[in-house]
């Protein structure tokens, strides 16, 4: 059926039911297909023959897998001017009819589901199932933010004239929008920002992370096949220089970034340092994401999400769970079990459907991870490591990990990986866990499995964090329905998927009218 074009009948994307041998079988032969591709990502204009390229690598088995011609400051240059004469048009054309095309962009992706899933497992090294959770999302975005587009961009809004006059209150489109996205979600935080940015009226350049050009590429493609005009939405690939040219050009009146908060402060600082517009930006990033495990859980439960959460596309989510507070009386119990099903875990090709967990992206996340398990090791710290496969040996894998830990400020940074750290708290003290998940000053995801509803308050009321969940994993919010997001050095909002996103891509204007 076609997309509810109503937003509060609005559905999310069905996905594909890999249990269902009758939908795999078609997919499997369309991936096959797909697979022998020679994909290119290039910025919008019109690439020379003789440009330079740099290659994509697969995380699995590091061979090439395709080729980006990344922007040059000349085509940034001139893909900010199209971007910015083409903007006007394009907020005058009212929401309705932007949504039209945002929907159109959404069926285009479904449909092209199988060549999608390829470039994710190609460049990303994406099991199959978090390749088909990451198209339902970018398309899930793309309606959610169509209807948005739809309610707020329509007839303006009224406003009380208490002296008689007419007020009425319009939202615009900024202007010109960077989009910078990360690798961890290279179609869905790729498609999720631009698409709410292009919702509101601006035009949008897109960077995609330098490690996964190729399927940002083909959305927008797409987006252009479903009749975005090219120069209303560009793509420009390449490293952080690229970002770096983007976010201090002038004509830029927003930037959506997600990726580490350090690069997020380095583009609050450019977008302050510039002459002229005064830019907004808007930021996901990093998580010190904790779960608290109390007495009254179920273990097979708590067992059951904390392998989702700590180990699920190799621990590389930014909602993925990093630090396990276990009730001191429990804790012998609950980490036998866990670690039973950590045994189990399958390490190995993301192609294969019995994979657990996949690669990491690149050699640099691997040597960052191994260096902080080394060293944790070497603190004294009890360290539980699965052995790995030899199909792991030509790619960037890192065995999953347990490691025992005294609290979570033992740690200084993120892990962005299998690494999951343990920490034993005594009855009577949640006060003291809660003071020292908020005193990491990341505020992105909390887990909490208990069944005493006293304690579902306490924590509530008390821990600084954009999404929490009781008795469940902390993964895999649903657009439309856990907007997700988080505070302090996790991001600045507004959440992706809920109700605030896009009018921060837009700005306010009001008409008054005297009589
Ligand atoms: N939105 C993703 C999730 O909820 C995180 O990056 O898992």
């Amino acid at each position: 059926p076609l997309p509810a074009h109503i937003y509060p009948n609005r559905r999310n994307s069905a996905g594909v039911d890999l249990a269902d041998p009758l939908a795999l079988a078609p997919l499997v032969e369309d991936l096959e297909h797909w697979r022998t591709d020679d994909p290119i990502a290039r910025s919008t204009l019109r690439a020379e023959r003789d440009r330079a390229r740099t290659d994509v690598h697969s995380p699995f088995s590091g061979r090439v897998v395709g080729q980006c011609i990344p922007a040059t400051s000349r085509d940034i240059d001139l893909a900010i001017a199209r971007a910015v004469a083409a903007q006007p048009t394009w907020d005058a054309l009212g929401g309705e009819a932007r949504a039209d095309l945002l929907l159109a962009a959404s069926d285009l992706l479904e449909e092209n589901t199988a060549r999608l899933l390829d470039l994710c497992e190609r460049e990303a090294g994406k099991s199959l199932p978090d390749a088909v959770l990451e198209v339902r999302e970018a398309v899930d975005f793309l309606r959610y933010y169509a209807c948005e587009a739809r309610m707020l961009f329509g007839a303006p809004q009224p406003l009380p004239g208490p002296t008689g006059e007419t007020n009425l209150l319009r939202l615009h489109g900024r202007g010109v929008f960077a989009t910078i996205s990360p690798w961890n979600f290279p179609l869905a935080i790729f498609m999720g920002p631009t698409a709410a940015a292009l919702a509101a009226g601006n035009s949008v350049l897109a960077k995609p992370a330098e490690q996964t050009p190729l399927i940002a590429a083909l959305a927008i493609d797409l987006c252009h096949q479903a009749g975005i005009p090219t120069d209303v939405l560009q793509l420009v690939p390449g490293d952080g220089t690229v970002g770096a040219a983007l976010t201090s050009d002038p004509r830029i009146a927003g930037v959506a970034f997600t990726g580490s908060t350090g690069t997020a402060q380095k583009i609050n600082r450019s977008l302050a340092a510039r002459e002229g517009l005064i830019g907004i930006l808007i930021a996901e990033t990093g998580g010190q994401n904790a779960m608290i495990v109390d007495s009254s859980a179920l273990p097979e439960q708590v067992t059951r999400d904390v392998i989702a959460a700590a180990f699920q596309s190799a621990g590389q989510r930014c909602s993925a769970l990093r630090v396990l507070y276990l009730q001191e009386d429990v804790a012998d119990t609950m980490l036998t079990m866990i670690k039973g099903a950590f045994r189990a875990l399958v390490v190995g090709d993301p192609v294969d459907l019995a994979t657990d967990v996949g690669p990491v992206i690149d050699e640099e996340a691997k040597a960052k991870l191994e260096a902080h398990v080394a060293e944790m090791q070497a603190a004294g710290f009890p360290v539980t490591r699965l052995p790995l496969p030899e199909i792991c040996k030509d790619g960037h894998f890192v065995a999953p990990t347990i490691i025992e830990i005294g609290s979570i400020l033992d740690l200084d940074e993120e892990q962005f990986g299998p690494v999951l750290h343990v920490v034993r708290y005594p009855v009577g003290t949640m006060r003291q866990v809660i003071d020292d998940i908020n005193a990491t000053g990341y505020g992105l995801t909390l887990g909490l499995h208990s069944r005493i509803a006293e304690t579902r308050a306490f924590v509530e009321a008390h821990a600084r964090v954009g999404n929490f969940y009781v008795n469940r994993n902390q993964i895999g919010a649903v657009v439309g329905s856990q907007p997700f997001g988080g505070e302090g050095l996790s991001g600045t909002g507004p959440k992706a998927g809920g109700p605030h996103y896009v009018t921060r891509f837009a700005t306010e204007r009001v008409t008054t009218i005297d009589t």
